[in-house]
């Protein structure tokens, strides 16, 4: 493991989105507006992409069995919820467990909500339709684990959708290791593990540290193997992280940029 043990790394989870809710907006007080500010942000500024591509809202997810793996406050399976699915979900961070709880009950909508590890799912074999998690798994030292734990509850011909941190991306290479590392100095101070974590929000790269993993096709594909099959997808870029011709190029161009150079790789595998 680098730089910091596992187990380490797994407290950095809680220390990290304890005191940052993931995607949290504006002064804290948590009701219905609230909750539906952070949906509008995220998927109308943050994630404009997400919406179409995973098709929360498709007829498709009516009557099936959704697992969230990582929840944070409980914005996506709320969609999965909303298109009629039965939702179960896990996450690592108190704060997190209690938000989502919070942003279920407050829309009137039902959730079998765990605090946990992905590492250890609380669940029997064979029981999942859908397994879906976005922005967690490169956060923990034992993703292998987490993802044959995935395979184990998923039933078979069940679909598992996750997304990762983009090694090959404009926002790896040029916005964090050349302007925040190099530029900045960051990397002497910090180390790469270090001006990785900042980019969470609230995350200083020493005390706060949470683990942050970059993953391409070629090192996704070993722990994915067990799957009879996987698609590979990259989505999200932010003209900022393009140099130089971000501000000026059109919106075709950054949609086919974003394809390749993306920050986030999406794997859609069949147990
Ligand atoms: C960046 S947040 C993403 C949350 C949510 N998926 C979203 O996109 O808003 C990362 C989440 O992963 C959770 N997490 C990290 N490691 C985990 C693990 N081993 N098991 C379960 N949840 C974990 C954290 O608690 C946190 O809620």
């Amino acid at each position: 493991m680098d730089e910091l043990e596992a187990k380490e790394y797994k407290e950095h989870i809680r220390k990290q989105w304890d005191a940052n809710p993931c995607g949290k907006v504006g002064d804290i007080t948590y009701d219905l507006d609230y909750f539906k500010n952070v949906e509008k942000n995220r998927y109308e500024s943050y994630g404009t992409w997400m919406q179409s591509f995973y098709d929360y809202a498709s007829k498709e997810h009516k009557g099936i069995s959704v697992l969230e793996v990582g929840f944070g406050q409980g914005t996506d399976l709320v969609q999965f919820a909303k298109a009629g699915a039965n939702c179960t979900g896990i996450d690592y961070t108190p704060t997190h467990f209690e938000l989502a709880k919070l942003n279920f009950k407050l829309r009137g909508l039902k959730a079998d909500l765990h605090l946990g590890d992905a590492a250890n799912l609380p669940f029997e074999d064979n029981s999942f339709d859908k397994i879906y998690s976005f922005g967690v798994l490169h956060h923990t030292p034992d993703i292998e684990k987490c993802i044959n734990e995935v395979y184990r509850v998923l039933k078979p011909g069940g679909t598992f959708v996750m997304s990762l941190y983009h090694k090959d991306s404009l926002f790896h290479y040029y916005t964090k290791v050349f302007l925040d590392g190099i530029v900045k100095l960051q990397l002497l101070t910090l180390g790469y593990m270090g001006v990785m974590a900042t980019l969470e929000k609230g995350a200083d790269g020493k005390k706060i540290k949470p683990l942050v993993n970059v993953y391409n096709k070629k090192s996704l594909s070993p722990l994915l193997s067990k799957f009879s099959n996987t698609e590979y997808s990259v989505r999200h870029l932010q003209k900022r992280d393009i140099p130089i011709l971000g501000s000026i190029l059109s919106q075709s161009y950054l949609e086919k940029l974003q394809k390749k150079y993306g920050w986030y790789i999406i794997s859609k595998s069949t147990k």
